[in-house]
């Protein structure tokens, strides 16, 4: 079953990190979306997403908590196996939930659960400069891992709520630094969440690697947002950055349809979805 060869001749080859690094060099912006089951799964892959995020928002939007923190390996590992059943072209990443990568060890097996339980392509964890050590060891690993920076929302019983990240310039130089030194590790797409436009501009000029914003301003290689927040089924107070893509849609396909193109054009962010 060589399949990665017979599709590669297809007119919808799945994407890989090779496309990613090709869409940056090529300043064509990444779509990526968050999802949590089959059906929807097979929607955004006909919506042309580049990448598609089994997010720990999972115990937000379908698990009813007021955080990320109650969500575990098993639940991520559940959703994330039903993503990938309907997915054929998008790159599939999964989310380590809450201290699901205490130490290098607990990250490497729990991304291999995530990778043969789950089907990802791709780990994500949240990260500073005291993950570097267990980048570096899942990169060695040959491990595809996405370090997530900025809001960090495991963290937000520690660092007093979901709050815009990097306004300062010591935290927005402590940001720069700990991106770099997260690529040198071994990550292979940085994701910028809730930080000023202006921060997310320098990042992603300052890597190689592909940079993935949400609420991360329109200078990323990239745009994601969670799934249930712009098909508008995501109830109450919303963050600044998030469209409602629904409006003027009719369908949820033609939602999905309308957040990829508006990415591409970058029509989407606008100044009112940017910190
Ligand atoms: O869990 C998630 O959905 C995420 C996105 C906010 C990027 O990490």
């Amino acid at each position: 079953m060589y399949t990665h060869l017979q599709l590669r001749g297809s007119d919808r080859p799945p994407v890989t990190l090779s496309t990613l690094a090709r869409m940056k060099a090529d300043g064509q912006k990444i779509a990526s979306m968050t999802c949590y089951d089959a059906s929807f799964a097979v929607l955004l892959d006909s919506a042309e997403v580049d990448v598609v995020l089994v997010g720990d928002s999972l115990g937000m939007v379908i698990q009813g908590y007021d955080t990320t923190v109650p969500v575990t390996m098993d639940d991520v590992v559940y959703h994330c196996r039903a993503v990938a059943r309907g997915l054929h072209r998008p790159f599939l990443m999964a989310d380590l939930p809450f201290m699901s990568y205490p130490s290098k060890n607990e990250a490497l097996s729990n991304s291999v659960r995530l990778m043969q339980e789950g089907g990802a392509k791709m780990i994500k964890l949240e990260s500073g400069g005291t993950q570097i050590e267990i980048v570096e060891f899942l990169a060695a690993h040959d491990i595809a891992v996405c370090a997530h920076l900025g809001l960090k929302p495991q963290s937000v019983h520690k660092t007093g709520g979901f709050r815009v990240q990097g306004r300062e310039e010591d935290a927005a130089e402590l940001m720069i630094d700990n991106a770099k030194r997260l690529e040198s590790a071994g990550a292979d797409i940085v994701l910028l969440e809730c930080i000023p436009s202006a921060l997310g501009k320098a990042i992603t000029a300052a890597l190689r690697v592909p940079v993935i914003g949400i609420g991360a301003g329109p200078d990323t290689d990239g745009q994601i947002l969670v799934l249930y927040d712009i098909l508008d089924i995501t109830t109450g107070r919303k963050p600044r950055f998030v469209r409602n893509f629904m409006e003027g849609a009719g369908t949820n396909q033609q939602a999905l349809v309308n957040y990829v193109k508006a990415v591409r054009e970058v029509s989407y962010p606008a100044p009112e979805h940017e910190f």
